[in-house]
């Protein structure tokens, strides 16, 4: 069985008592998945929650931030740099849809890929399509076609498969591409049997910690 990727985005959402349930949860199914590396990603908030109750428990996750600075220390309100993360996560999503639909330019997420790999933090890069361009030295790469974020509507699996395919050939840094949108624990077998994709980015449905454990499990 090839490696996969199952990556949990819970964007603006979570408090610490939700987020407290949400692993108490995913802890009592107590289930191992060799072969599948399974990333948090919850608020800057919620990081050190979390981190400590991975170690405390012993859970088989890892942690991501949703974004990073581009900077790299100083007077920049509200933002939080490589050096701070690391001491928490291991990986960044570098270009959701949702963070260049606020201004974040080709240029700007260049400048946070390089921040993120000067610090020893790994990015996964979102793209929508298949003709935009991915920073060199980028490994994992998420293809999230806008349409299908949050709609209920998942690209096809075919479909998809192909993006992965020509990503992968165009950049022949990226090793791994995701597919993202819509991903369910009754669809994410269907993506993940697709030769040329690796993993799962997962908004909606990694929130509740059973439909996320199911998601690990069918993938
Ligand atoms: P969704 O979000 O699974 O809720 O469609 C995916 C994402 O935006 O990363």
């Amino acid at each position: 069985m090839k490696p996969l990727f199952i990556v949990a985005n819970w964007k603006e959402r979570m408090d610490s008592a939700q987020a407290g349930k949400w692993l108490t949860q995913f802890s009592i199914f107590n289930f191992q998945f060799p072969n599948k590396e399974v990333i948090i990603c919850p608020p800057f908030t919620l990081l050190s929650q979390v981190k400590q109750f991975i170690q405390d428990h012993q859970l088989p996750l890892k942690l991501g931030a949703q974004t990073i600075s581009q900077f790299a220390e100083g007077a920049h309100t509200g933002e939080e740099s490589g050096e701070m993360l690391k001491e928490f996560v291991e990986y960044v999503i570098i270009g959701h849809s949702e963070r260049r639909a606020l201004g974040e330019t080709d240029e700007i997420l260049q400048v946070k890929v390089n921040q993120a790999l000067q610090f020893g933090l790994t990015p996964i890069y979102c793209v929508s399509s298949p003709t935009m361009s991915v920073p060199k030295d980028v490994t994992i790469v998420a293809y999230e076609p806008v349409s299908a974020i949050g709609s209920g509507q998942p690209d096809t699996p075919e479909n998809a498969n192909e993006v992965a395919t020509s990503i992968k050939q165009k950049f022949s840094f990226v090793q791994t591409v995701l597919y993202g949108g819509s991903v369910t624990a009754e669809n994410v077998a269907v993506f993940t049997n697709q030769e040329q994709i690796n993993g799962v980015l997962v908004g909606g449905a990694s929130l509740d910690a059973n439909s996320f454990s199911s998601i690990i499990r069918n993938a």
